[in-house]
C-alpha cells in the first residue's frame, strides 16, 4: 500500500537563511488567500489561515474551519472554539505561547473533510510549521493527527500521550467537536487534556512568558 502524504511529504527542503519576517508570513498568507488549487476555493466566504502568536510554543492543528469560522476568517471561533479555549485557559497558556491553524484552509460544506482539500492545503501546513517553530503540535482529530503521524491511528489508541514529529514533541487530542457529541468522547478530552497540562508544567511551557526577539522586522 503507498504510503499515506503527509506534511513531510512537502516540509520546506531550503534549509532557513536568516531570521522569519513578517514580510515572510504576509508572503505564506497571500498565497493560502489566492489559493484556488481544490473546489473549495471558490465556495468559501472567507479563508481561515491563523490565529495566535507568530512565536508560540504549542501549535494547535485543527481539520478544517467550520461555518462560523468561514464567516469570520479566523480559526475555532465556534462551539468548538469555546471549548478548546477553555482548555487552553485550563493549561496557562499566555496568548504569546499558542497558536492555531488548521489542516484545511477553507470551509468544506457539510463539514465533510476532504483529501484533495488537505492535499492542496499540504505544502501551506508544512509552511505554517516551519515558520512558527513551536515546541510542540498538538493535533485535533484524527485528520490532524494523519497529517503528520498516520501511523499512530486509529486516534483513541494514542490520543493523551506524547510522541515525536521532526524533533517536536506531537501530543493528539481527539477533536473538541466531538466532545460535544458524545459523554465518552467528553471525558475522554477532559483527561487527555489533564495529561497534556501536566506533561506543559513539566516541560515549563504553561503559564509563562514567551521569550525570544520581537522587533518590526522580525516575530
Ligand atoms: N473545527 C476545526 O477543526 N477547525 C476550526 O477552525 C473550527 C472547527
Amino acid at each position: 500500500m503507498p504510503a499515506r502524504p503527509t506534511v513531510d511529504s512537502v516540509w520546506p527542503v531550503t534549509p532557513r537563511s536568516g531570521p522569519r519576517s513578517r514580510a515572510e508570513w504576509a508572503q505564506l498568507n497571500r498565497e493560502i488567500e489566492n489559493c484556488r488549487a481544490c473546489p473549495l476555493g471558490s465556495l468559501r466566504t472567507q479563508v481561515v489561515i491563523h490565529r495566535g502568536s507568530l512565536r508560540p510554543r504549542v501549535l494547535f492543528v485543527g481539520e478544517a474551519p467550520g461555518a462560523s469560522e468561514d464567516k469570520v476568517g479566523i480559526p475555532f471561533v465556534g462551539a468548538a472554539g469555546k471549548r478548546l479555549d477553555l482548555l487552553i485557559q485550563q493549561l496557562g497558556l499566555l496568548e504569546s505561547e499558542f497558536a492555531i491553524v488548521n489542516v484545511i484552509k477553507c470551509h468544506p460544506p457539510g463539514n465533510q473533510f476532504s483529501e484533495v482539500a488537505a492535499e492542496a492545503c499540504r505544502p501551506f501546513l508544512a509552511r505554517q510549521v516551519e515558520f512558527l517553530q513551536p515546541i510542540m503540535v498538538v493535533t485535533l482529530g484524527a485528520p490532524a493527527l494523519a497529517a503528520f503521524r498516520p501511523d499512530l491511528l486509529p486516534i483513541l489508541g494514542s490520543a493523551g500521550r506524547r510522541f515525536r514529529w521532526r524533533g517536536l514533541a506531537l501530543f493528539p487530542l481527539v477533536h473538541p467537536a466531538s466532545a460535544a457529541r458524545s459523554n465518552a468522547f467528553r471525558r475522554r478530552w477532559e483527561q487527555d487534556g489533564a495529561a497534556l497540562s501536566r506533561l506543559l508544567s513539566r516541560l515549563g511551557a504553561g503559564g509563562r512568558t514567551a521569550t525570544g526577539p520581537t522587533s518590526e522586522a522580525t516575530v
